[in-house]
């Protein structure tokens, strides 16, 4: 079987997670020059800002790189759903003098689609990463036509079969520890939801193709440790979030550093779907997980406000913070030497 460095072509078996709204090309640049895979989210880029991203890509490194979508089925906006939504916030519209009415409704992100596929058809991505499953058959034709490889989330022994079935070429073992959204898409059961070195072994069992570890892993034996467990490669994302890289806030930087992010929930509050952030204000009065937030993406638009308001008085208190359980292994230093440091791991098993 080929190696995940022969599959994706690059020197280490190590894939920068993309994470979307915290970094864009300079941190799949820094990665990719330093041997791993640099990824490109591209969830909430805009078509203009996604061709500009993935031109600086270019310009900025001659090796292979990834560009990451979600693939979930836009849900029908509900208005009563909405209300409820409204509602739940309404003191906090209140506390903020905030006007409800004045607020737009809408997506917050945007799933992989046609006209995506031919933005990216002009630059062929050698590598595309799914979370939520994977587009349809002919949009994936489509992407593989071009000779791009592609890895998708799985949460299940399940999810990682169904992935398997339908093309993709290595599956990325998300485990329960991982920062961001949760890229379950079989299930929403959350109690379905593995910790990574519970989760690794039955997906390596389970399928043929290679399969990533990603959750937790923050340092050079938290690599090793993976690759023993049988990982073919790791995928990163928490431990990149200091780098000057990053474009996290100063608001999540504060947080990741401080003793807060030794508590992380799942929370549906931000967006409408479970992701991994720090305890703050809105997740401990509100959730973490709370039946008033619409379907994913709608819950977006009705916290926006809240956030624009708090993070305006140097408040997180209405943010998506946005960690993995794991993030002791932060550090203030560029993406390649994160990279660099967590190369040290493969040195026992390469
Ligand atoms: C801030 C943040 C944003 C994320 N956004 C995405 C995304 O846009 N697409 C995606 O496939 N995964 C996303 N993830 C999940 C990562 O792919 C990966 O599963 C996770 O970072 C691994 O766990 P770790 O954070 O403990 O390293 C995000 C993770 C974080 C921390």
């Amino acid at each position: 079987m080929a190696t995940l460095q022969q599959i994706l072509g690059t020197e280490l078996p190590l894939i920068q997670a993309p994470m979307a709204g915290i970094q864009v090309s300079a941190m799949a640049i820094a990665v990719s020059n330093a041997g791993g895979l640099g990824s490109l989210p591209c969830a909430m880029l805009s078509p203009d800002v996604m061709r500009s991203e993935l031109a600086a890509i270019r310009a900025g490194t001659d090796r292979p790189y990834n560009v990451n979508f979600f693939c979930h089925t836009p849900p029908v906006p509900s208005t009563e759903r909405e209300a409820t939504w409204r509602a739940a916030l309404a003191p906090y519209y209140a506390e903020f003098g905030i006007d409800a009415a004045s607020i737009p409704t809408g997506p917050g992100r945007n799933p992989f689609s046609a006209e995506v596929a031919d933005l990216l058809a002009e630059f062929k991505p050698p590598v595309v990463s799914f979370h939520f499953g994977l587009p349809p058959a002919e949009l994936l034709a489509r992407v593989h036509g071009w000779g791009a490889k592609v890895l998708a989330s799985a949460t299940t022994v399940e999810e990682a079969l169904w992935l398997e079935a339908h093309g993709a070429d290595a599956v990325i073992a998300q485990g329960l520890e991982a920062g961001g959204h949760r890229g379950h898409f079989l299930s929403h059961d959350l109690t379905k939801q593995l910790g990574t070195f519970a989760l690794l072994p039955q997906l390596v069992r389970a399928v043929k193709v290679p399969v990533i570890a990603a959750g937790g892993i923050a340092d050079a034996s938290g690599v090793a440790a993976a690759m023993a467990l049988g990982a073919a490669g790791v995928q990163v994302g928490t431990a990149y979030m200091l780098t000057p890289e990053a474009t996290t806030s100063a608001i999540h930087r504060a947080a990741l550093k401080s003793e807060a992010a030794r508590h992380t929930a799942l929370t549906n509050l931000f967006t409408g779907r479970p992701a991994r952030g720090i305890v703050n204000r809105v997740m401990r009065e509100l959730g973490p997980i709370g039946a008033a937030a619409p379907e994913f993406p709608l819950a977006t638009s009705g916290i926006a406000p809240l956030r624009a308001k708090a993070e305006a008085k140097g408040s997180g208190d209405f943010s998506p913070l946005w960690s993995g359980q794991n993030a002791a292994g932060c550090r203030e230093v560029s993406s390649a030497e994160v990279t660099r440091a967590l190369a040290q791991g493969f040195h026992a098993s390469l």
